[in-house]
């Protein structure tokens, strides 16, 4: 049943930093968490909050085209919101076509091209088919990618990429002594992608919550309280300035 949800305007844009393109991040990973709180603080059911959200998602992605972001991964679901009250969980995944069937021109405008990273198996038919039918829309676009993830969780990637490899250990297609890291990356949702460079997380919590747990390892991290469905491009523009200014050691010395 389609629940019908009232319009609500966001807080006020803030003033944009200026941004030099020079030292963005290549890669931008975001966890939009604070959907649930964002309607909670005005009275609203959970799920207004999550619908809210979509437009904080358009706006991220057209800052990160000007930004000349390369990627840009969202976490969307994870394989643990799957505890969530049915009704929620129904909602949260009638989103990706909800949200392409309104943006999915305008993405197209911008050169994006979608992807999914994460187990699409279990995800319900109406979600598998409108992101498939973005993946063969944009798989020519050669200019920001957008990496979806849903129903995705870290450890599960793992586990799914040593199956793999472990296959191909069977097959003799690999030998024990090719295992490295890179040659593991290659099995992962995000093989041949570049780690992200910064990760933001919305919402004031300050955990991974099971996302891109291989990946982050020498990831910049920028946690702000301001919710997922309030973020602008203003505080976008801010956790890259703050990025720019960071001196990634690698466990070396500085310069
Ligand atoms: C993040 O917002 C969206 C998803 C997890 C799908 P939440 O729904 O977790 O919002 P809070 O954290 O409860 O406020
Ligand atoms: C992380 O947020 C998942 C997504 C944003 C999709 P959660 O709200 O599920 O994380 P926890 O439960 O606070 O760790
Ligand atoms: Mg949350």
């Amino acid at each position: 049943m389609a629940i019908k949800l009232p319009f609500i305007k966001s807080k006020q844009a803030k003033q944009s930093p200026e941004i030099s393109t020079e030292n963005t991040p290549k890669h931008i990973a975001i966890i939009m968490d604070g959907n649930g709180r964002w309607a909670k603080n005005r009275g609203l059911v959970r799920v207004a909050g999550h619908k809210e959200g979509l437009s904080s998602l358009m706006k991220i992605v057209k800052a990160a085209v000007k930004y000349e972001v390369e990627i840009l991964t969202l976490y969307a679901f994870s394989t643990e919101n799957w505890k969530r009250p049915k009704s929620e969980v129904e909602f949260i995944l009638r989103l990706p076509k909800e949200f392409l069937e309104i943006y999915l021109p305008d993405l197209i405008a911008n050169n994006v091209r979608i992807n999914v990273i994460g187990d699409m198996e279990k995800l319900p038919e109406y979600t598998r088919e409108a992101v498939q039918y973005a993946i063969d829309r944009t798989q020519n676009n050669d200019g920001l990618q957008v990496n979806f993830a849903l129903n995705y969780g870290g450890r599960h990637e793992i586990i799914q990429a040593m199956k793999e490899m472990y296959t191909d250990l069977l097959d003799t297609k690999l030998t024990i002594d090719k295992i490295d890291e890179q040659r593991f990356s290659n099995y992962l949702y995000t093989a041949q992608m570049p780690e992200p460079d910064l990760l933001i997380r919305t919402g004031g919590e300050k955990r991974l919550s099971n996302f891109l747990l291989w990946q982050l390892a020498y990831t910049e991290f920028w946690f702000t309280d301001v919710l997922w469905p309030d973020f602008q491009e203003a505080d976008f523009s801010l956790a890259i300035d703050h990025f720019q200014q960071r001196n990634r050691r690698y466990g070396g010395l500085s310069n």
